[in-house]
């Protein structure tokens, strides 16, 4: 047994792969029609998403680091140590690298359902901290095939399990489905868990507006890049130039909707369907839902959390709360 393999393991729970085709026809034929969102993360929207996150415009995730960074101490102590650490949907491993040192947890447990890039990050942090027992789970949280089915094999017994699910993520859901993730994420942690989650809160609506607009044009770039992705998956012929970028803050529903509008009547093929958007037209590609403290507190109610304790910047831009199961 070499070195790695002695605190790295990999479970494959064999996620239910979805059909990209039938999913992207099936949004394009409804009214109004819309992209799923899941469909960003390819390689080029993965990289796009992170020069996002470094534009001057896109507070959430330096906000969030900087409450991580200025309350670590405080964080250790209501997490507790000895704590079995569990993250959703870890994606990269930029965020839980500011825990682990002082959270010294007994075993991290990454959950994603991109293989690859799942077992390359967990490897890389259990080659880095190398007294941390790493565990990466590939599976689909948010699937409808999992449900509580997530198996935990060799740490079942640990009393406290903690999920970690920072960035915001949960504001890609809509409220009614967002408490389903969190009854997913509760499930995983148990009776005794909890939950440190990061939310991006209500907020001047220019400074919302700014975030999803930045000047670089990163977000455009993002947005159209679903547009690229189809063409070169399904061999659509999307023109990319004649769909325009549009980002606001719907203040009434408390989120961020982010569209492709068609700049004229125009046809696209995606193989043998036809799809025929007039000019204005529009195609959802996400909701980012922005919540109050107390709306979150809430919506976390619904799923049986209650909160333990907040912590919020300077400028109260973003929130990271913990809570426990209830
Ligand atoms: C990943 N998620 C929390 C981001 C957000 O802010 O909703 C995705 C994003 N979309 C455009 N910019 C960033």
């Amino acid at each position: 047994m070499n070195e790695l393999s002695k605190h790295y393991q990999f479970s494959d729970q064999h996620p239910e792969v979805t059909d990209f085709r039938a999913d992207i026809i099936q949004g394009l034929c409804a009214s109004p029609p819309y992209i799923s969102a899941k469909y960003f993360y390819d390689e080029n929207g993965s990289r796009l998403f992170e020069k996002i996150c470094n534009t001057e415009e896109y507070y959430p995730t330096r906000t969030e680091v900087d409450i991580i960074r200025d309350n670590i101490d405080d964080i250790v102590n209501v997490l507790g140590k000895d704590c079995l650490l569990i993250e959703p949907g870890s994606g990269d491993s930029y965020k839980v690298r500011l825990l682990l040192d002082a959270l010294r947890p007994i075993a991290y447990l990454p959950i994603d359902i991109s293989k690859r890039y799942l077992q390359d990050e967990a490897k890389k942090l259990a080659a880095e901290f190398t007294w941390l027992k790493v565990h990466a789970i590939c599976a689909d949280f948010t699937g409808n095939d999992f449900s509580g089915k997530l198996a935990l094999p060799h740490h079942v017994s640990v009393t406290n399990k903690v999920a970690f699910f920072p960035g915001s993520t949960i504001g890609n859901f809509e409220p009614e489905q967002a408490v389903k993730v969190l009854e997913e994420i509760k499930m995983m942690v148990g009776e005794q868990g909890g939950l440190l989650i990061g939310v991006d809160l209500q907020k001047d609506t220019a400074i919302l507006n700014a975030a999803y607009n930045d000047k670089e044009g990163y977000t455009a770039q993002f947005n159209k890049n679903l547009l690229l992705r189809i063409n070169r998956e399904l061999g659509a012929n999307f023109n990319p130039e004649q769909f325009q970028h549009h980002a606001f803050y719907n203040e009434q529903k408390h989120r961020i909707e982010m569209h492709l509008l068609s700049i004229i009547d125009q046809q696209v093929d995606i193989g043998n369907e036809r799809f025929l958007f007039k000019k204005d037209q529009s195609i959802l590609t996400e909701y980012s839902h922005k919540y109050s403290i107390e709306l979150f507190q809430q919506l976390a109610a619904q799923a049986g959390f209650q909160r333990v304790k907040t912590w919020l910047d300077e400028k109260s831009l973003f929130s990271l709360h913990y809570f426990t199961v209830v």
